[in-house]
């Protein structure tokens, strides 16, 4: 283990003392870089990248001192607020209180994964990043000849709707009101209606079998030759978040069935945690901290035409929770989502689903409800953009829209009225929780607590029981989550050993301890945060390890360790006492000697574990 890391903690405790804690920032983490990110590395591209040149290309920075100043780019300001500590690599706003590192710097102004900063300055500085292990190498090769595959049918497709053959694709986007010069930005092309056009096209240079393997072809069960998936369609990509190619959608020119088509499941596309355009308008909902969320792929099209860049659309499938955390991720902390769904009775429902989703993920959930039978595509052309921006500047609240439905005899209103109980008690953000619940009460004249007990008892006893979320988030987890990060191999074992992780209130870092546990004694051989990073696919993972990795903490000492560990170790003992008291109680009353018994060891050793911190 190399000696830098815990030095370059050392140098910035100063700082790390003067700046109020960061916000979390959760940037999801891409399988897209090549690499096997370890402390090790990230200590040295950190080191060789220069902040202020990075910071410099954003903003004008004077050097003042020992530091640099210029106006924030996170914030609208007149006079300079924002520093950069060059030596320290650091910078920091005093208007809004954005700070943090190099990698940070990139994340949130550029909405880059923290690998995928960590890459972007490896090539920039000249760092050589060390190769994944072989079968991630192979995973993500593949991924490689399946986008290079899409990518040559992208220009096929391209190709051919300027063609004679593709004048009904091309009638079809004017009609749509996407004017020629826009085409080639948002990728549209035509499938020729013909059965192997595209793979005679392809086959010269790749085998018919990986046609099929990246979607683009179909394999009849017959076992004759493969045939175009995609045939007299105008077609479209389908991206991911950071614009790379992953497949096609396309709609059929005149009647057909089915009228939209997408590529299959294949290595790069998942649906599930796919948002169409989210690659256009992930700029957009993170300026502006709002997204709206549509259904169809030309109502999502139609309005990034007209200058709405904050919308996405599912593709042709409910809302997921990876939805939801893609949302939640890109939107930040207070951001809103704005479900757009038709007016009718299925687009009701389906929008009140869809808001659950969200609500549980921690995303605050309006409505915006257009006229029955209209989509935003339709609205747009028949009454102007104008029209649309109008609806889109007042939504409708979450709770107005669904309780809209509901009959008004006061009797009946309560009774179907408390079926939304549970919709507003899954809000996992306790403020928005309490609003939500205040609110509901208030419309049907009951009190929040009955809300509150009703709601909770179907959700634990509904499909998606879970446990209600706490409020307060103790002392001391994160900061010992940090440390764990940069302690030495003994000081990690001890610390997995003293800490009850069931007691451990932050699911992440609950989880991390898990891992931590699981990855055992390192002997001082391997890195810990690679291990972390490389046996976890989660990004809420990657996220955590990222956010404390680039965080600036206090020095890493056994000083420093011993306190963050008492206070933690003695709320957690706390808890737990408190959680036996009442338990104690009820044994006494069932005269439950040998549960008593055993309930008041455990009441002791909780008390001699205390007096050992
Ligand atoms: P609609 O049938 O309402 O079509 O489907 P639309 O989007 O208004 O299409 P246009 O304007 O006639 O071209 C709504 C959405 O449902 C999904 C698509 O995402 C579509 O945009 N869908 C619909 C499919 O995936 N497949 C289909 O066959 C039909
Ligand atoms: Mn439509």
């Amino acid at each position: 283990m190399s000696a830098n890391p815990k030095s370059e903690i050392r140098n910035r405790s100063k700082w790390a003392t003067q700046a109020p804690p960061l916000k979390p920032s959760m940037r999801e983490c891409t399988d897209m870089v090549d690499a096997d990110l370890n402390r090790e590395v990230i200590t040295r591209v950190r080191e060789a990248a220069d902040l202020v040149e990075v910071a410099g290309d954003h903003v004008r920075l004077k050097k003042r001192g020992r530091s640099w100043e210029g106006l924030c780019p996170f914030h609208e300001e007149k006079t300079p607020s924002f520093s950069v500590d060059a030596e320290k690599g650091l910078y920091y706003c005093f208007g809004c209180h954005q700070g943090g590192d190099v990698f940070k710097f990139l994340m949130q102004l550029e909405n880059l994964s923290f690998p995928e900063s960590v890459e972007r300055l490896a090539r920039r500085y000249g760092v050589q990043l060390p190769p994944r292990s072989p079968e991630a190498r192979r995973r993500r090769e593949e991924g490689e000849r399946q986008r290079a595959l899409l990518e040559e049918a992208q220009h096929f497709f391209g190709e051919c709707l300027e063609q004679a053959e593709g004048s009904a694709a091309r009638s079809e986007l004017e009609r749509r009101g996407f004017a020629k010069d826009c085409w080639r930005d948002y990728g549209f092309g035509y499938a020729p209606d013909e059965w192997r056009r595209l793979v005679e096209h392809m086959s010269r240079r790749h085998p018919e079998g990986a046609l099929v393997e990246c979607g683009l072809a179909v394999s009849p069960e017959s076992g004759t030759s493969p045939y175009d998936r995609f045939r007299n369609r105008l077609t479209f990509p389908i991206r991911s978040g950071d614009g790379t190619l992953i497949a096609f959608g396309g709609r059929i020119l005149g009647d057909g069935e089915p009228k939209y088509l997408n590529s299959p499941e294949t290595a790069v596309f998942r649906k599930r945690s796919t948002l169409f355009c989210l690659d256009r308008a992930r700029r957009a909902m993170a300026d502006e901290s709002r997204a709206l969320v549509v259904e169809g792929y030309f109502d999502c099209l139609s309005l990034h035409r007209v200058g709405v860049k904050n919308v996405v659309a599912t593709l042709g499938t409910a809302l997921t929770s990876d939805h939801a955390r893609l949302l939640k991720r890109r939107l930040g902390p207070d951001g809103v989502a704005i479900l757009c769904y038709d007016g009718d009775s299925a687009g009701r429902r389906a929008a009140a689903t869809g808001a659950g989703v969200l609500l549980e993920t921690g995303v605050e959930v309006t409505i915006l409800a257009l006229p029955a039978g209209m989509d935003p595509d339709d609205l747009i052309r028949e009454s102007g953009e104008g029209a649309f921006r109008d609806l889109l500047e007042r939504p409708t609240p979450l709770l107005e829209f669904v309780l809209a439905d509901l009959p008004p005899d006061p009797a009946q209103r309560r009774r179907s009225g408390l079926k939304l109980a549970p919709l507003v008690c899954s809000a996992t953000d306790p403020a928005l929780r309490q609003n939500l619940v205040e609110e509901l009460a208030r419309q049907l004249y009951l009190s929040p607590r009955e809300i509150q007990e009703h709601g909770r008892r179907a959700l634990r006893s509904g499909p998606s029981a879970q446990a209600v979320p706490r409020v307060s988030m103790p002392p001391g987890e994160r900061e010992l989550a940090r440390i764990l990060l940069d302690c030495s191999d003994a000081w990690r074992q001890k610390i997995l050993e003293l800490v009850h992780t069931e007691y451990i209130e932050d699911s992440r870092v609950r989880r991390l301890l898990d891992d931590a546990v699981e990855i055992g004694s390192t002997d001082g051989e391997r890195d810990f945060v690679s291990e972390l990073l490389g046996r976890s696919t989660d990004p809420d993972m990657s996220s955590l390890v990222a956010e404390l990795c680039t965080s600036p903490m206090p020095e890493v000492t056994d000083e420093s360790i011993r306190i963050q560990l008492e206070t933690l170790l003695q709320h957690q003992a706390r808890e737990r006492s408190l959680r036996l008291a009442p338990l104690i109680a009820a044994a006494e009353e069932r005269e439950d000697h040998a549960e008593l018994d055993r309930l008041l060891a455990e009441k002791a050793r909780i008390r001699r574990e205390f007096a050992e911190i």
